[in-house]
């Protein structure tokens, strides 16, 4: 029996699965991280699962999914573009909002185990080590973002200046990535390899698309 139109999706929305699909798995390293912590608090205090050193696994481990889901932020619309499946747009957003979550409550357990809450002391830790102060410079691109990730900003700031505003994403993966290659002692692949996936996804962005000037307008997905 045919269902009433009302009802039916348009032939280009994304599959029902995707967001909650994509919102779990990027829930998972945090739902991880909670699950270890609890178990350290309250049940086994000698457990292993979050390392010897749980405070600087939790703290990696924070960084490392605000990077990643950054990294996946970019690759949004070149997948796009490069394939044409056009419900991957609907995750831009999500992975955006994800990524700055991830970055706040990484600074947040920063603040709250290392510097007791204290914004100078954080402020002197950047003039010490320059990683910090990358840090700094990553989160501060991406809180407008996450501000004015709504249609209502858009519609408030104008398509031109929303965008305009928006390619500060670049410079939030470019001081991500240079945060983690300062971070880390001597050489070590694999923060150079986030720089990289960054610039290539940057490199890849500025390549003109036939079909960008039919499909100007913004959106927050
Ligand atoms: C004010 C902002 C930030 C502060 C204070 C900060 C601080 C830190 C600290 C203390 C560490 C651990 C260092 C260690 O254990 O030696 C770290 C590691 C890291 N942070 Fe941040 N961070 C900030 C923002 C960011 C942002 C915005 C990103 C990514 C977008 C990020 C990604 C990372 C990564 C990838 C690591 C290393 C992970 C690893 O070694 O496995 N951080 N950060």
């Amino acid at each position: 029996m045919p269902q009433p139109s009302a009802r039916r999706r348009p032939l280009n929305a994304p599959p029902r699965w995707l967001k909650p699909a994509v919102h779990l798995l990027v829930a998972m390293p945090g739902l991880f991280l909670l699950a270890g912590w609890a178990e350290l608090l309250f049940t086994n205090p000698a457990s292993l699962r979050l390392s010897a050193e749980p405070v600087a696994y939790t703290h990696n481990a924070l960084g490392l999914m605000a990077l990643r889901t950054l990294v996946a932020t970019l690759a949004v619309t070149p997948v796009h573009r490069l394939t044409g499946w056009t419900p991957v747009m609907s995750l831009r957003r999500m992975l955006g909002l994800w990524a700055f979550a991830y970055a706040a409550v990484h600074l947040g357990f920063y603040l709250w185990l290392e510097l007791d809450f204290s914004l100078a002391a954080l402020w002197a830790e950047a003039l010490k080590k320059p990683f910090i102060l990358f840090g700094m410079v990553g989160l501060l691109a991406m809180a407008p973002l996450a501000a004015t990730s709504t249609r209502a900003a858009i519609k408030a700031l104008g398509g031109r200046r929303w965008q305009a505003l928006h390619r500060l994403v670049y410079l939030a993966g470019i001081a991500g990535a240079v945060h983690f290659i300062l971070r880390v002692k001597g050489f070590q692949l694999e923060p150079w390899i986030y720089a990289g996936l960054v610039l290539a996804l940057l490199l890849l962005r500025l390549m003109p698309s036939r079909r960008r000037a039919s499909r100007a307008s913004p959106q927050p997905a």
